[in-house]
């Protein structure tokens, strides 16, 4: 239907006749002349009707903006003056000969260049929303990155083999989605989390290395960086280590950040331990960019007078950390509350703070807080040289369960660095966090739960403490954290069907049900498993933080409501008797059926 892209009309198509299709931007009346905004996914162009051709005028002053337009011209220079060196085709506009409307178009319920949208609005009508170049982008970003990871996957020998979605689920961590089965009765299966326990089989298989492009389901609370469904770059290989297989997913994203954005990340990721990331950043996906630090001072409080940090200092799952704020002595009363109303959403009971006036005088004269006079000496001697503080400086104190303490001072600590520029400008700051726990407490439930999942490898010479003391034990786990995402995650495993049952056991799964669930793989390890590793990396979490956008739903097509819905099509919806009973299901709070699609 036509001979150019709207947005790919330029100088060096000056004379030429062209056909181009397109949306009707914006519209303009000048004096009787007509100009439109002609779009299509690869720009706009100005295209001028005037009355010498009655007919395309005519039509012209009918049109709105989001008609579908064709349009036959020729393209001409601007006149002087009225370049656009803002547009690529602002040299230019293209004189109509013929119009037609090939389909008209309400008013669009928002503006389309408007800046700020109502995001209930961009959702409901997605279509439209995606019409903006912004989306526009992000989504040619997200198909050049997946598109770039799967060719250096495919360069190193990858295959990319699919796995079920209806399935007998993975437990990583979240609630199963479920599927009902029609055909057997009270069954169910659940949608994968990941293709986890499929891609190990793999291995088994000999297949030496996979790879997958994949949805994932989980049912978790959803926040900015989640969505039920999301994408995983998910991978396997056979016969590699740790090392191996972190250089060779290192070398993916460096090669995709150089080819998608021109991005040249020089060093290695730095590799950082677990133990290291918490306490120095209180979080297991520290961002880098950020140059403030979490100090320890525990040990320096268990004798002081201040029994908030004292209880703490003297329990074995207490922490008494410290936050150097560079200049922070300018803080002022206001802001101080404010951040302290901020760590009460991680659970902490305060925010304990001095101000340095001058660190020579370890008292009450050159330090400024009410809980200087219940300190000693040595405590504040040991706070000012651990944190290095100066006069002009603010300390801030987190004193509670480490877990507490963690995630208070971390996320106090990005706040003040993102809010008081407390960065280091880099614009990309990759690490590795390595040597993770495997195994976590679940206080709630008085047991262990998988750090990772429960097919990781522990550490070599770590398998003794699986059974005698699990949370001694440390994991062949990494993930790669990005500007403070956890961008992705993977493992060595178990490839000894007796190391499995034991980490079964730690995780106080009963004989009966490892072989009720996880009887396929158990067995599977005692035909010859090869020792095999992977990783998976979360594609929408990747592409946001290339994009810049804000939330992953920026850079799905279709995605779904923090409350886990889609506004454009109703999804979930209520669903009728009949289908149901061929499910097998009766509801306990039937919703009014009537209104059931
Ligand atoms: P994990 O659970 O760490 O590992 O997931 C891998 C990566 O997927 C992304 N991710 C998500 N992205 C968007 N929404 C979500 N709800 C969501 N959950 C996870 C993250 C994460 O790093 N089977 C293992 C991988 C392995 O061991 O090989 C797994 O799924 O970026
Ligand atoms: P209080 O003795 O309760 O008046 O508290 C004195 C200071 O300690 C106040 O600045 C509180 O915000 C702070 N504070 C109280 N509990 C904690 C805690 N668990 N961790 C850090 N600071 C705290």
């Amino acid at each position: 239907m036509r001979t150019h892209y709207c947005g790919g009309v330029s100088a060096a198509d000056i004379g030429k006749h062209v056909t181009l299709c397109g949306w009707a931007h914006r519209r303009r009346d000048h004096g009787g002349v007509i100009f439109i905004d002609l779009r299509d996914r690869e720009g706009m162009v100005q295209v001028v009707i005037d009355p010498d051709t009655p007919q395309a005028f005519r039509l012209a002053e009918d049109v709105r903006s989001e008609f579908v337009l064709k349009i036959d011209g020729s393209v001409r220079p601007r006149p002087a003056g009225t370049e656009n060196p803002n547009l690529p085709t602002g040299m230019v506009e293209v004189l109509t000969q013929s119009l037609e409307i090939l389909n008209p178009s309400l008013t669009p319920p928002f503006q389309l260049d408007d800046e700020v949208i109502n995001e209930n609005i961009r959702l409901q009508y997605r279509y439209l929303d995606l019409r903006r170049e912004p989306m526009q982008q992000n989504l040619r970003l997200r198909y050049r990155v997946a598109k770039l990871m799967r060719d250096y996957l495919d360069a190193h020998g990858f295959i990319e083999i699919e796995t079920p979605m209806l399935t007998r689920s993975t437990p990583e961590g979240a609630r199963d989605y479920l599927v009902p089965s029609r055909v057997h009765d009270g069954m169910f299966y659940a949608l994968p989390q990941s293709p986890q326990l499929f891609k190990q089989l793999l291995m088994v298989s000999g297949f030496d290395r996979y790879f997958q492009i994949t949805k994932c389901f989980r049912d978790e609370d959803l926040r900015a960086d989640r969505q039920p469904e999301f994408t995983q770059v998910d991978l396997e290989t056979s016969f590699m280590g740790e090392d191996e297989i972190m250089n060779l997913v290192e070398g993916m994203i460096r090669d995709m950040l150089a080819k998608a954005q021109g991005v040249e990340l020089a060093d290695a990721f730095p590799r950082m331990s677990y133990a290291e990331a918490m306490s120095r950043y209180g979080s297991d996906k520290p961002d880098l960019r950020v140059t403030l630090e979490i100090v320890d001072v525990g040990d320096a409080m268990k004798d002081v007078a201040f029994k908030v940090f004292a209880g703490p200092a003297n329990d074995p799952k207490g922490r008494v950390a410290a936050l150097r704020i560079p200049g922070g002595a300018a803080l002022t009363r206001g802001e101080i509350d404010a951040y302290t109303e901020f760590v009460k959403i991680y659970g902490a009971r305060g925010l304990a703070y001095i101000k340095i006036n001058d660190v020579t005088q370890l008292n009450e004269a050159g330090l400024q807080s009410p809980i200087v006079k219940n300190l000693s000496e040595a405590a504040l001697k040991a706070v000012v040289e651990r944190t290095g503080a100066q006069n002009g400086d603010l300390i801030f104190f987190g004193a509670d369960r480490a877990k507490i303490v963690n995630d208070a001072l971390g996320a106090l600590r990005l706040k003040i660095g993102h809010e008081k520029s407390h960065v280091d400008g880099r614009a990309w700051a990759p690490l590795w966090v390595v040597d993770f726990p495997m195994f976590e407490f679940n206080e709630d439930e008085n047991r262990w739960d998988a750090l990772h999942h429960p097919f990781t490898a522990p550490k070599d010479g770590h398998e003794d403490w699986l059974a005698s003391d699990p949370g001694q034990c440390l994991s062949k786990a990494y993930d790669m954290v990005l500007n403070g995402w956890e961008v992705g995650g993977g493992s060595v495993r178990i490839h000894r069907e007796d190391v499995q049952e034991k980490v079964f056991a730690a995780l106080g799964i009963g004989e009966e049900e490892r072989h009720e669930k996880f009887g396929f793989l158990l067995d599977a390890l005692k035909y010859g498993a090869p020792p095999h590793g992977g990783l998976a990396f979360g594609l929408d979490r990747l592409v946001t933080l290339m994009a810049g956008a804000e939330s992953i739903r920026d850079v799905i097509a279709f995605p779904k409501t923090q409350r886990a819905s889609c506004l454009m099509t109703n999804a979930p919806n209520l669903v009728d008797e009949k289908q149901l009973r061929e499910l097998h299901i009766r509801l306990r709070n039937p919703v009014s059926t009537d209104k059931a699609a």
